[in-house]
């Protein structure tokens, strides 16, 4: 029988070691044995942007990247877009299980009932500069709720958890809203619990003088549907983030804010609205040849393209492009999809492309829903981050209950100078500092 482990021969010393492989990993740690004598300090593995580390063991969400499959606690993300909303699909990934008509109602009260922002955090919102990024905005406001719940740093209380849990997966939607309306210089609407998760939120984005705001059932539901393919993702960059900076103990506003912060950025979250900047580059159909010529001589990448994971297809860019069109049947066709379309059929076909098996990404049709929809790019990013904050919070739930963990804190390569003698203000040469 064939025995799960690896024999590996140190040919600097011809010493021999095993090690046990499980579930297709060897502990980086049982390197550390490997040594060329006492004093050495043993083996590491360097791995840069983690390309092949696991750093943890998780039951949340499974991706094939291969394949094109992806599952939340089991069950394929087609059949929960299809069939759940998405604090159904919250409720899922936070606790392992679908909930019951009972569990689900309870939940759904739960999260309705901390809708609510404190009138302190709504003036803190106030002071944002009026062309302040609501990405920006919404990172620097969640952090500040740690200064209106400072009982959340007892993280080590599962009561006291699941109250924070509940708290930003509450108002969430309310502080995203909040970044949206100031940045178009228009009051506050605060929340209105008969409407459900994304009724109440189109509610507070978009209410103008009308008594009571009604929501656009396809929009709603096309919402709740990106809510649920945007709700976790395994161990992304901002997973990550929450991870590390949970395994300090930070609190969980802080945590949420860093693991934002990380969502912001243009090679993860921040993807969807660079790819309606590259349209607009693009401007028509007939373009579309000579910009994926130029992004082939390496001016640039094709924003929307592409995966870490997924080599095959992206899952969720499939259900994307079918809401689309019944968001379109409301809002009209967004002229930008018939450029998407182009440059999704001619990247398709191109060798460039197929060797390197870069295919559309959630990002590529996301944004030009999201501008039917009405939403200025910039607010892209901020609609990912709602659902996200389920993903990032049952991370790091996981994180903490898990006693494998840790601080986070990987190990360098030093590539600096040895010690060196210090020298006295007047004898040292001049040095450029510079950026770079
Ligand atoms: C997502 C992403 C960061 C993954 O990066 P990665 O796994 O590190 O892949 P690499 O950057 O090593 O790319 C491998 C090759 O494909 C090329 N490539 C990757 N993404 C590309 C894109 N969007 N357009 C053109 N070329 C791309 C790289 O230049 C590289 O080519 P090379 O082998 O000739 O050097 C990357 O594909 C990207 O930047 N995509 C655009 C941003 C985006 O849509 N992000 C959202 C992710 S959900």
């Amino acid at each position: 029988m064939a025995q799960e482990t690896l024999t590996i021969t140190d040919n600097r010393t011809q010493q021999t070691y095993t090690l046990p492989i499980d579930k297709g990993t060897v502990r980086a740690m049982d390197l550390r044995q490997i040594k060329t004598s006492p004093e050495d300090f043993g083996l590491m593995t360097y791995d840069p942007a983690f390309m092949n580390t696991a750093s943890c063991r998780s039951n949340i969400t499974f991706i094939d990247g291969d394949r094109g499959i992806l599952r939340y606690r089991g069950y394929p993300i087609e059949v929960l877009a299809e069939q759940c909303t998405f604090l159904e699909v919250a409720y899922l990934i936070l606790f392992g299980d679908l909930p019951n008509e009972v569990e689900l109602k309870t939940w759904v009260k739960e999260i309705t009932h901390h809708t609510m922002l404190h009138e302190s955090t709504k003036k803190f919102m106030e002071h944002f500069r009026y062309d302040a990024h609501p990405m920006a905005m919404l990172v620097s406001t969640v952090a500040a709720l740690s200064t209106i719940y400072p009982e959340a740093r007892d993280i080590h209380d599962p009561d006291n958890r699941l109250l924070q849990i509940k708290r930003l997966i509450g108002k969430m939607p309310s502080i995203a809203a909040m970044s949206y309306r100031h940045s178009l210089g228009f009051p506050y609407v605060y929340p209105d619990n008969d409407l459900n998760y994304s009724e109440n939120f189109m509610n507070m984005l978009w209410k103008m003088v009308e008594p009571k705001y009604v929501a656009n059932s396809v929009l709603a539901r096309a919402l709740d549907i990106l809510f649920i393919l945007h709700a976790d993702h395994e161990q992304n960059c901002s997973a990550n983030v929450m991870r590390s900076v949970g395994s300090a103990q930070a609190d969980p506003y802080l945590t949420t804010a860093a693991a934002a912060g990380a969502l912001s950025g243009p090679l993860h979250g921040g993807a969807n609205e660079e790819v309606l900047k590259m349209l607009d580059e693009i401007g028509s159909k007939e373009n579309v040849p000579a910009y994926i010529k130029r992004t082939k001589e390496g001016h640039g990448k094709l924003m929307g393209f592409g995966h870490r994971i997924y080599k095959n297809y992206d899952p969720r860019a499939t259900i994307i492009k079918w809401t689309a069109e019944q968001v379109f049947k409301v809002t009209g066709r967004n002229p930008k999809l018939d450029i998407a379309l182009e440059l999704e059929r001619i990247a398709l076909e191109d060798d460039y492309f197929i060797k390197r098996k870069l295919y559309p990404n959630v990002d590529f049709y996301s944004g030009i829903i999201y501008q039917a929809m009405g939403f200025k790019p910039e607010m892209f990013t901020v609609l990912f981050a709602i659902p996200r904050t389920v993903g990032w919070l049952a991370q790091w739930q996981e994180m903490l209950a898990d006693t494998d963990q840790k601080i986070a804190r990987p190990r360098q390569i030093y590539t600096g100078h040895e010690v060196r003698e210090f020298l006295p203000m007047g004898k040292r040469a001049p040095v450029a500092a510079t950026a770079g």
